[in-house]
């Protein structure tokens, strides 16, 4: 059957997360998902049940490609409070921040075009994007976000550059935040050298001690950012929302290429988060969310303070989900995992080597706190520990 698939297969590739946790008491970091103890499931009951009791018929028909214009609505005033000038026009309602990164690849992306990630980056977003066949060229990440005088040594010297993709809070896979300062530079750069932004941001509201810097979209007076918003870590993922801001013509043509892909998003599902919006504390929830990941997050910052080697340095996150290892330039992380602490301690993380767009480094692990309980990240942790001393 080989030869009656499209070239473009090749470059496409299972999930590196995915197949790693096969055994069910592993205590395993790899996993990105939310908490699912913190999805507000008697609220989402009461609003599709309401929806479906008030206006059953309606929500279950077909409507908008772009989206029910009153979520648009709820969504731009949302944004609005986040300094973001948008108006109904500017937002695409879109099956999860996921289909944002397949839309605008396919919005801007010729084969060979150059696509910029961090380095490293989401590994959902090299997937989305492999269909379209890009080349890459990748910026560093330090403590305070992608390092901007590596990307304009880029764009002076690369041609066919389509867009940026950035990840500008609580970074997955290494937790960190750009700075303010950086958050300028990259949009004076952008103004100068005509770039696309494509700005994910599905961890933006999960913060802990303090918010972010303004988003990058909010700093944008040319058009040239797309920003990408997600209802998975607010609310649940299992619903497949988010959102895309964006200038009045990409909007329009996303939502052509939308069209084209699922015709819309599901009207029950934007009916009843339209319902959550209007009658919902849904600030009182993010709350919630924000104070028990950070509680796990202490826990495990702490734990690996206890545990682990000096030689294991760690990033320090303000929000989201993930912390990122680095362990000694010449340690493999990937063997390390394979051979030693799966097999031997039945502990697991991810490895960073899977997070990179074009050159791999072997020497770091994405580590997950949202779904792990507090008792299993002690105890993991301290066989994670163990388990590098031995094999050092
Ligand atoms: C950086 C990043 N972008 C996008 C997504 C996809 O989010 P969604 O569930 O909204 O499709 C994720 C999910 O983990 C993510 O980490």
């Amino acid at each position: 059957m080989n030869n009656h698939f499209a070239d473009r297969m090749a470059s496409v590739k299972p999930s590196a997360i995915r197949s790693l946790n096969t055994n069910p008491d592993m205590i395993f970091f790899g996993g990105g998902y939310p908490d699912a103890s913190l999805f507000p499931v008697e609220a989402l009951q009461k609003a599709y049940q309401d929806v479906l009791q008030h206006s059953g018929a309606q929500a279950l028909q077909y409507s908008f490609s772009a989206g029910l214009p009153v979520l648009r609505e709820q969504i731009a005033r949302r944004m609005k409070d986040e300094t973001i000038e948008c108006s109904t026009d500017n937002i695409l309602v879109l099956q999860g921040a996921q289909q944002g990164l397949d839309l605008v690849a396919s919005l801007l992306v010729n084969k060979g075009d150059v696509i910029i990630t961090e380095a490293p980056t989401f590994l959902g977003a090299l997937g989305a994007f492999a269909v379209y066949e890009p080349e890459y060229e990748t910026v560093p990440v330090d403590g305070d976000g992608l390092d901007v005088a590596v990307l304009e040594q880029i764009l002076k010297t690369t041609k066919n550059v389509k867009f940026l993709y950035t990840i500008p809070d609580y970074h997955n896979p290494t937790g960190v935040t750009m700075s303010l300062e950086r958050r300028k530079a990259l949009i004076e750069l952008a103004n100068r050298y005509d770039l696309v932004i494509l700005e994910d941001t599905p961890y933006r509201e999960v913060y802990f001690d303090k918010a972010p810097p303004p988003a990058l979209k909010s700093m944008d007076t040319e058009g040239r950012v797309i920003y990408l918003g997600s209802f998975s870590k607010i609310l649940s993922p299992g619903l497949r929302m988010g959102w895309a801001v964006a200038s009045e013509e990409m909007i329009r043509r996303l939502t052509l290429l939308k069209l084209g892909a699922d015709t819309q998003c599901s009207t029950l599902n934007m009916s009843a988060i339209s319902y959550l919006l209007e009658n919902y504390d849904l600030e009182s929830h993010i709350k919630k969310i924000r104070a028990s990941y950070m509680v796990k997050r202490d826990i495990l910052l702490n734990a690996m303070r206890e545990n682990f080697s000096q030689e294991i340095a760690f990033t320090y996150p303000d929000g989201g989900l993930f912390t990122w290892l680095t362990f000694p330039s010449d340690f493999n992380s990937r063997e390390f995992l394979l051979n030693c602490a799966i097999p031997q301690f039945n502990v697991g993380y991810v490895p960073g080597d899977a997070f990179y767009a074009k050159t791999p480094e072997h020497n770091h692990a994405r580590v997950s706190f949202s779904t792990v309980s507090a008792e299993d990240i002690q105890k993991g942790i301290s066989l994670l520990g163990e388990a590098y001393k031995q094999y050092r």
